[in-house]
């Protein structure tokens, strides 16, 4: 039976409280959410980003009538910019009759660049020639036999400057699933010609912006209406933080820094990402900012604080260091949200916008497991912000896991700095959202509110979307600790990917959302603004040990409470203890927050507070409407 209290006030819900965890993995940006079609357009794959690649991967040298050449991939001082390295160099033997053409073809992603039959396609090229009369280039999109898919597009490069060249294809039949179609740009005549930032976008792009997103998975992640957008990771922001900033700005493998993603695309940097390929950072911070402004979402940018988790665990112990990431902190903060007269916030407005985008919160780290390394780093970055930008909300974060000693010390560190919100993340069963319903129930009232950024029950099935829906259900009646809450990962390419389950999926024609994007969007786009308080009684029992529950603030020993009682709702009593310091019975068992005694009772609770749910050693949940009494010591 359900027993609904109208007449008691229950906390209220941000409208932010759901919102979406965006990270570049599983080729989220590059061939993924980023429009390119054309992949590796810059000539910058190699090895650094992985094993497998090269300057030339996914181009294919291609000759008509006879014409014959070289193609290759140099990096001397002819280039187009100092962060954008290489370039393709053609050298044409001038050989072949009238129709003659020598150059390249390039494979798009995945299996081949999706058309759309009338769709119209913008193309451009950097591109310079040796030759005094010019060189025509021709553009086509192509079948994997060489079929024209298009009308072939006609330019003439003009003068050895590198010059931007551009016009429009038209698709003449819409490409089935993985039919391998192809851009084929070819040059007639001899003498070299030299390409850069060959590129191909859809026109039609969500909200029609230049250099913009895939409409399909834009428009999936905006129907989830989200209340905000963290970005742009992960364990990929924290990539390689340890290196010396002296390395230069081409350099792979430096952590993910805002500032190398802004400006014209073809002089941003380009990067190693954390999970196994290249980031052309084409998609980069103004595009992020502009998408979560276009969802209606308050963006929630992630920097690195140069402790590395995700298994690098390293700090940077280089001063220097860390005064210039906490400057560009503070420069994000004025690229967000300064007037167009400060120096990034012209920046902002030379990129088309000149209004501030409104930060309001900022992370500063991810996972970080060295806890004490972290949070030295962390408690600067912090003080440099608040004390430039007092209305900034600085979250912080508990570590890799929802246990454990990192998550314990900086759950501590947070609490006793007063930082105004946390970010845990776990990955767990379904089974264990199912029994964690109550996590959030304990946590202290008076500490760091929660950033839930990144959670999901292990697969994609029916069974995992209605655990974590029924898990949602405990965060929305904690509205008042938790504060914002996202599932992860949010995108995956169904052919390459490093990490399952995941909310949306797509190939390079297709997306759709997982049995867990459907519980997302159904929370989104009901959040209400109260909750109303309720019970349940006679809810089934959910079979299986209890694992990894919330407890006794995990720092709150046995030295700060005494008297914990655990009564059934009979009135019996199941547990009593005077939980005095050193008290042999009491003992911390492996979860975070979870106490043992030696009878075998799990007590899940927190503060002074009565709370309503605890469970009994490792026998199966039970359900026992329990009460929890633990006195907090005065003194
Ligand atoms: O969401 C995938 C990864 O999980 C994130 O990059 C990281 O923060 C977590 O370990």
């Amino acid at each position: 039976a359900l027993t609904v209290h109208p007449d008691r006030a229950g906390p209220a819900i941000d409208p932010t409280l759901y919102g979406v965890f965006y990270e570049d993995i599983n080729n989220a940006a590059d061939g993924g959410l980023y429009a390119e079609l054309v992949r590796n357009r810059s000539f910058e794959f190699g090895p650094a980003d992985n094993r497998a690649y090269t300057p030339l991967t996914a181009w294919q040298e291609t000759a008509q009538g006879g014409a014959t050449g070289t193609v290759r991939v140099v990096n001397d001082a002819d280039r187009l910019h100092e962060r954008n390295r290489n370039y393709l160099r053609l050298d044409l033997a001038g050989h072949g009759g009238n129709g003659a053409r020598y150059g390249v073809v390039n494979a798009g992603y995945g299996t081949g660049i999706p058309l759309r039959a009338g769709a119209r396609y913008d193309f451009s090229v950097r591109a310079r020639t040796d030759q005094r009369t010019g060189t025509r280039l021709t553009v086509q999109l192509q079948a994997a036999d060489g079929t024209a898919l298009s009308a072939p597009l006609a330019l003439t490069a003009h003068g050895d400057r590198w010059t931007q060249y551009a016009g429009t294809l038209t698709a003449r039949t819409t490409t089935a699933v993985n039919a391998g179609a192809r851009l084929a740009v070819t040059a007639e005549g001899g003498g070299v010609v030299r390409l850069d930032m060959v590129s191909l976008f859809p026109r039609d792009t969500y909200k029609g912006r230049p250099n913009g997103l895939r409409k399909d998975l834009a428009e999936k992640i905006a129907a989830l209406k989200p209340g905000f957008l963290r970005f742009p990771g992960g364990c990929l922001v924290n990539t390689g933080s340890h290196r010396a900033y002296e390395a230069p700005d081409w350099e792979r493998q430096r952590s993910y820094q805002w500032k190398d993603t802004i400006g014209p695309v073809e002089q941003r940097a380009v990067n190693a990402n954390f999970w196994g390929y290249h980031q052309s950072y084409g998609l980069g911070y103004y595009e992020y900012f502009q998408f979560a402004e276009d969802i209606g979402a308050m963006p929630l940018p992630v920097v690195p604080a140069l402790v590395t988790g995700c298994g690098q665990n390293k700090a940077t112990d280089d001063p220097a260091l860390l005064r210039r990431h906490i400057q560009d902190t503070l420069d994000l903060i004025e690229f967000a949200n300064g007037p167009v007269t400060s120096t990034w916030g012209r920046k902002r407005a030379e990129m088309g916008h000149p209004r501030p985008f409104g930060l309001t919160h900022l992370a500063v780290g991810n996972e970080e497991n060295l806890p004490d390394a972290f949070f030295e780093r962390f408690r600067q970055f912090r003080a440099a912000i608040e004390a430039k930008y007092p209305g900034i909300t600085v979250v912080s974060n508990s570590g890799p896991d929802d246990t454990g000693t990192t998550f314990d010390r900086l759950w501590q560190l947070n609490r006793q700095d007063g930082v105004a919100m946390v970010d845990e993340h776990y990955y767990n069963s379904p089974q264990w959202f199912l029994e964690n319903n109550r996590r959030y129930d304990a946590y202290d009232r008076k500490g760091p509110k929660v950033f839930l950024g990144e959670y999901a029950s292990l697969d994609n099935k029916f069974r995992n979307a209605l655990a974590e829906a029924a898990f949602m259900t405990g965060l929305e009646r904690n509205a008042d600790v938790v504060k914002l809450a996202s599932y992860a990962p949010l995108l995956a390419d169904v052919d390459s990917n490093q990490w399952r389950p995941d909310m949306i999926w797509f190939d390079s024609t297709r997306s759709w959302g997982s049995t867990s994007y459907e519980t997302q969007k159904l929370f989104m786009n009901n959040t209400g603004d109260r909750v109303v308080p309720s019970e349940a009684t006679g809810t089934p029992a959910v079979s299986g040990p209890v694992t990894g529950a919330v407890g006794l603030s995990t720092w709150a020993t046995s030295a700060a409470y005494d008297d914990v009682e655990v009564t059934a709702a009979d009135g019996t009593t199941l547990l009593k203890d005077d939980f005095s310091a050193g008290d042999a019975q009491w003992t911390r068992a492996a979860g975070r927050g979870t106490w043992s005694v030696q009878d075998g009772a799990f007590l899940q609770s927190d503060t002074a507070a009565e709370n309503t749910l605890v469970t009994a050693g490792d026998r199966a949940w039970q359900n026992y409407d329990l009460k929890v009494k633990a006195t907090k010591k005065s003194g």
